[in-house]
This record gives structure tokens, C-alpha cells and sequence, in this order.
């Protein structure tokens, strides 16, 4: 079949990657994709957000299945436009995907159906939110309602902090109007874990685990990004501790959802706070994590395009997944000045080097020019590694980094320490 991946990441190099494996695959198509996708499919100059395209080419090209990477054309109804028009799509509908489009409703969510997460109150008027700031003291988080590109959440140490925090989003309008609403919460303390599940409307099917490295610098310091590096398994994430997030957080959501009248369908990605109280909820995405996902790509072992298929068909109780038991890690290489302003069009050498030596190689901001691979995002390259444990997968993931010539990127050099120091 035809299958066409929507967005332009490493996440969708990632899923690209492994669908371009299938034996069910007969040609794929990315849009609009980037330098690196364009190695293992075709490029079609489509935006992501650009739904009447998408529809269109998806229609022309008799696409058996569109697979959406990104957050906002899900939230902007791209999953239901093409299920309109009769193709078939991995990715929730526009209600369901509020799960990530607002997180005042995500934690109403969880209020009704006492799923573990931070206490919170939801506020649309400046001189509330300031009240309740005065009235819980610090530390506390505020964070815009509406998706905010990783953005809205600021994390106030005290109390000036969370007024102006409030001012930000409210007054000055910094995320638009994302930030018309604001959600006011408990600060958690504890060690993170992504944690991701595929879910078809009636079955849940636990994907693995993985940890994120937000901060730009090594030890965590520094402005938040996107995600510096990230691997899987995490090893706070053990079976038992497994098996307390699907029965208290993921399945108690999906039947939540479905009783509401909106299930849930495609990957649903918990952001969790593992604490002394065990794990809670600090939000959802209606997407694989960038760049968990290229972690989690490198160590699935079965046909990732079957495995969406059957999502689709509502057939996930058929599905029996196969992973790696090595681990994977995943060093984000960013342009200098990432996470805030920096240039584009620095030309990229050495990667069929650092692939040489096993490591993989994703783009997730790339474009070409004749041979030549240039910087085109801030997040440019994740360089991907498997092996027996997260220790050398660092060591192989870092010797590929090595041989990466790019005199005007950077990267963390510390993803996996928690790993590896537990
Ligand atoms: P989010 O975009 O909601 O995942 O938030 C970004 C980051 O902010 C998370 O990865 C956490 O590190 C932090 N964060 C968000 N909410 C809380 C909270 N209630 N308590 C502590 N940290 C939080
Ligand atoms: N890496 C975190 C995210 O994709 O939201």
C-alpha cells in the first residue's frame, strides 16, 4: 500500500524510517518531510498544517494510509477531514485530540475520573489567577491552556514569578491566543518518564518508556527545548511501575474518553511525574514524543506499518509487539543559539561517517542542496544508537557525534547520566 507520513521532524524521519521497512509498504510519500527523509522516501512540498492538501494529494495518490506526526493539524481536524473523505489515518479526531489542544480540559479529565495528576484550578481572568497564586503561594506552575509549541509552561519559584507569568500570557499575549486561559498547579517533584501508548478506540496496547532531556545545557541547565536527547527503556519505568501507569493513568483516560463520547484513537504520549506517591500526570500529547520516538524506532521490532494498520482497524488485541532488549539513546544536535534566535543554511559534513560506524542518523531539520546538507531548524540532527545497555549506547551514539563535521552545531554531551548513574 501507499502510505503517507505528515510532518517534517526527526520524529517523522523516525517513523518514515521504519514504515520504509514494512513488506506491506508499496511507496511512501512525506509531507513536506526534509534532506534526510528525502533519502528514504519521496518529499511532496505539502505544509503539515495544510489540510485541504494533504486531503487532496491523499485522494489523488490513493494513499492507503496518512499517518500524522505533528500535534497542531491534529488539533486543526486534520484525522477527521481525511476520514471524510474515506482514507484511512493514524492519529486522534480534533475532540480527541483536545486531550493535548487544552490543558485546562485534560485536567478536568483527570478530575472526573481521578486520574493521579497536580492539583490545579483553570482561570480566563488576570485578577482570579493572581488571587489563587496569592492564596497557594510558591512554588507553583502556570501554564498557557492552548498548545503553546512547548512553550507555555513556566515554572514560578515564587510568587512574583507566577504574577509575572501571568502577565505574560494574559496581558501581553506571549503565545497569542493559546494563553486566553490559563491552568494554575501544585509544583510535583520526582523524576520524570514519557511513557506511550497506541490505542484503536476499543483496545490499549502499551508502547515502552522513554526519558527526555528538556534543558538545553548538560546537568539540566538552562532554558527548556523541545528535547535535547532521550532514551528507552527508562529504568525508573520497570514492569510494575508499568503496569501502575496503564491501570491508574492510560486505561482509566481511554475508558474516561470513550464514556464522554470522544475516544481516543492513534498514540497517546503521558508526560509523567514518577514521585514518592507514585507516578502522576503531568500532561498528554496526541503524538509520539520528539525525539523519544526515534528512540523508540531504533528498538521496535515489528512491522511498525502493520502494527498502525491494526490501530486503524480497531484490531490492536491482535497485536503482540516486539522490541529490542538493548537500549537506545538519541543526542539532539542543535544549531548555536537554540533554544532562542540562530541562522539557518550551515552546511552539515561527515554524516555517512558516523553512520558507519552503526549509529543512525535522523534529520530533524535538514533540507538539501545539490549534495550538499544544510541546517534549516533549530533541533537539525538526532544522532541514534543501539546497544546492550544505556552506557554504550551513549559511548556509540557520542562517537558518531564525533565524526559529525559542523563547526556551528552543538549538543548536550551528558544524555542518558540518569540512566546510567542509577
Ligand atoms: P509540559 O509541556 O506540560 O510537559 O511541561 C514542560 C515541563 O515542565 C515538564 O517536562 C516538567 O519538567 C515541567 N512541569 C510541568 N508541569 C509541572 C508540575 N506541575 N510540576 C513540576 N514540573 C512541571
Ligand atoms: N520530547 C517531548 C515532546 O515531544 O513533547
Amino acid at each position: 500500500m501507499k502510505v503517507l507520513v505528515v510532518g517534517s521532524g526527526g520524529r517523522e524521519h523516525a517513523l518514515c524510517w521504519a514504515i520504509a521497512k514494512s513488506k506491506k509498504l508499496q511507496k511512501l510519500f512525506c509531507a513536506p518531510g526534509n534532506g534526510g527523509i528525502a533519502q528514504v522516501c519521496e518529499c511532496v512540498d505539502i505544509g503539515a498544517e495544510d489540510i485541504s492538501g494533504i486531503v487532496n494529494f491523499a485522494k489523488l495518490e490513493k494513499i492507503g494510509l496518512v499517518v500524522v506526526g505533528p500535534e497542531a493539524p491534529l488539533v486543526a481536524g486534520m484525522a477527521d477531514c481525511l476520514e471524510d473523505a474515506g482514507i484511512k489515518v493514524f492519529g486522534p479526531s480534533a475532540e480527541a485530540a483536545m486531550i493535548e489542544g487544552s490543558k485546562g480540559m485534560m485536567k478536568d479529565l483527570c478530575a472526573k475520573y481521578d486520574i493521579p495528576t497536580a492539583n490545579y484550578a483553570r482561570f480566563d481572568e488576570c485578577n482570579a489567577a493572581k488571587e489563587y497564586i496569592r492564596a497557594h503561594g510558591a512554588p507553583i506552575v502556570v501554564k498557557a491552556d492552548g498548545l503553546a509549541a512547548g512553550k507555555g509552561v513556566i515554572l514560578c519559584r515564587n510568587e512574583n514569578e507566577a504574577y509575572a507569568a501571568i502577565d505574560h500570557i494574559m496581558t501581553e499575549n506571549a503565545f497569542g491566543n493559546a494563553g486566553a486561559e490559563v491552568v494554575i498547579e501544585e509544583f510535583m517533584t520526582g523524576e520524570e518518564a514519557s511513557f506511550f501508548a497506541l490505542v484503536d478506540g476499543k483496545h490499549t496496547l502499551p508502547l515502552v518508556a522513554a526519558q527526555d532531556h528538556k534543558a538545553v545545557g548538560d546537568g539540566d541547565e538552562g532554558p527548556n527545548t523541545g528535547g535535547m536527547g532521550a532514551y528507552s527503556p527508562a529504568p525508573i519505568v520497570d514492569k510494575a511501575m508499568a503496569k501502575t501507569i496503564m491501570e491508574t493513568i492510560i486505561e482509566p483516560t481511554i475508558r474516561g474518553m470513550a464514556a464522554d463520547g470522544t475516544p481516543y484513537k492513534g498514540v497517546l504520549f503521558a508526560g509523567l511525574m514518577i514521585t514518592d506517591a507514585g507516578p502522576k500526570l503531568i500532561e498528554y500529547n496526541c503524538r509520539f514524543g520528539d525525539p523519544e520516538c526515534q528512540a523508540l524506532m531504533v528498538r521496535l521490532e515489528s512491522d511498525l506499518l502493520e502494527v498502525l494498520l491494526a490501530a486503524v482497524a480497531g484490531e490492536l488485541d491482535k497485536v503482540e509487539l516486539k522490541w529490542s532488549r538493548n537500549a537506545a539513546l538519541t543526542v539532539v544536535m542543535a544549531v548555536n543559539g537554540y533554544p532562542g534566535s540562530y541562522e539557518k543554511g550551515s552546511e552539515i559534513k561527515g554524516i555517512d561517517d558516523a553512520e558507519a560506524g552503526g549509529a543512525v542518523v535522523f534529520h530533524a531539520g535538514t533540507k538539501t542542496d545539490g549534495e550538499k546538507i544544510l541546517a534549516n531548524g533549530g533541533r537539525v540532527l538526532n544522532v541514534t544508537a543501539l546497544a546492550p545497555d544505556v552506557a554504550k549506547a551513549k559511548a556509540k551514539a557520542y562517537d558518531a557525534v564525533a565524526k559529525i563535521d559542523w563547526p556551528e552545531g552543538f549538543c548536550r554531551g551528558d544524555i542518558g547520566w540518569r540512566a546510567i548513574d542509577r
